[in-house]
């Protein structure tokens, strides 16, 4: 990496991967401007780079993120809130267009899981826990706790989580389909290990499935089918589908050059 950064730290764990990890852990990660900041930097930098064809985002074993730093908005006013656009710059995350896993543990709360959850797939470890406490603070989520949240548990649950505060055990999270699964030995390792199979595949075509999925989560069925099948056709002006095509049928594994 280029940069140097002071609330996350940046490595490869392999040549094709990303990892970020967020590192304020006297603060529990509570994630404030110049995290964000950093973490918008850092996934803008592994979504330019060729080599690179996952990103897995992660905290410490304590937390994850235990939401928006408190102590940096409790003093905020409306009016500049309002202005600056307070958190604006948190769905710059959900423009990268690499596959984004999250490995949890510990507290996924308020931003910590509006976080986890604009990443394209989470894994947990046991440990892991997730919820909209703001309820407990005299505000609401401000970055997806009461829409993607919704999608991804309905609305009793959902409506449950973010009026009462309490939190989602891993296990809830995964019976309700919240994460991937509940990791059981180290989910950091598996997550890279997830991000490896996936960079191993075609870049346009990874780029093109997130875009899909994506679609489903944000416009109306129809849409989504017809988004799905444009994207679906497009591919056949792709390198890789013609790559990938004969690889089948001439019984040999496919060599892609991500065009
Ligand atoms: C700022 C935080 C913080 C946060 C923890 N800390 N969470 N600082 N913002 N969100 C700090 C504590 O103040 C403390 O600092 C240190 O981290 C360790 O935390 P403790 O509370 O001592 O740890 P523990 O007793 O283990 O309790 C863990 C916890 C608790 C249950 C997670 O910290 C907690 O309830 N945190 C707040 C969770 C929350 O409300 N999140 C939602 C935030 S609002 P010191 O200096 O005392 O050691 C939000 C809004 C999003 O996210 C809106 C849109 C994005």
């Amino acid at each position: 990496s280029t940069q140097t950064y002071q609330n996350i730290l940046v490595s490869r764990p392999d040549p094709s991967v990303t990892l970020i990890t967020l590192n304020r852990p006297k603060a529990l990660n509570a994630l404030n401007s110049a995290l964000f900041h950093e973490l918008n930097a850092a996934a803008k930098e592994a979504d330019e780079d060729d080599a690179v064809g996952a990103i897995v985002l992660t905290g410490s074993d304590k937390a994850f993120a235990a939401g928006a730093d408190i102590k940096e908005m409790k003093d905020k006013e409306f009016a500049r809130a309002y202005k600056e656009n307070f958190l604006g710059h948190w769905t710059e995350l959900t423009r990268v267009k690499k596959p984004i896993i999250a490995a949890v543990s510990g507290y996924a709360l308020g931003g910590g899981a509006e976080l986890a959850m604009m990443c394209d797939i989470i894994l947990a470890s046991g440990t892991a826990n997730f919820g909209q406490p703001e309820i407990n603070l005299g505000v609401i989520p401000g970055a997806g706790g009461t829409q993607r949240l919704t999608r991804a548990l309905g609305k009793s649950l959902s409506m449950e989580l973010n009026l009462t505060g309490r939190n989602l055990s891993a296990q809830e999270a995964a019976q309700h389909g919240l994460v991937s699964r509940v990791v059981e030995g180290n989910v950091v390792d598996e997550a890279v290990k997830v991000a490896v199979t996936i960079a191993k595949k075609g870049r346009v075509a990874s780029q093109a499935a997130k875009e899909a999925v994506n679609a489903a989560f944000e416009l109306p069925l129809n849409e989504g089918l017809r988004i799905e099948r444009r994207l679906f056709q497009s591919m056949f002006a792709t390198k890789d589908q013609k790559e990938g095509m004969a690889a089948f049928a001439e019984k040999r594994k496919p060599n892609w050059s991500h065009e």
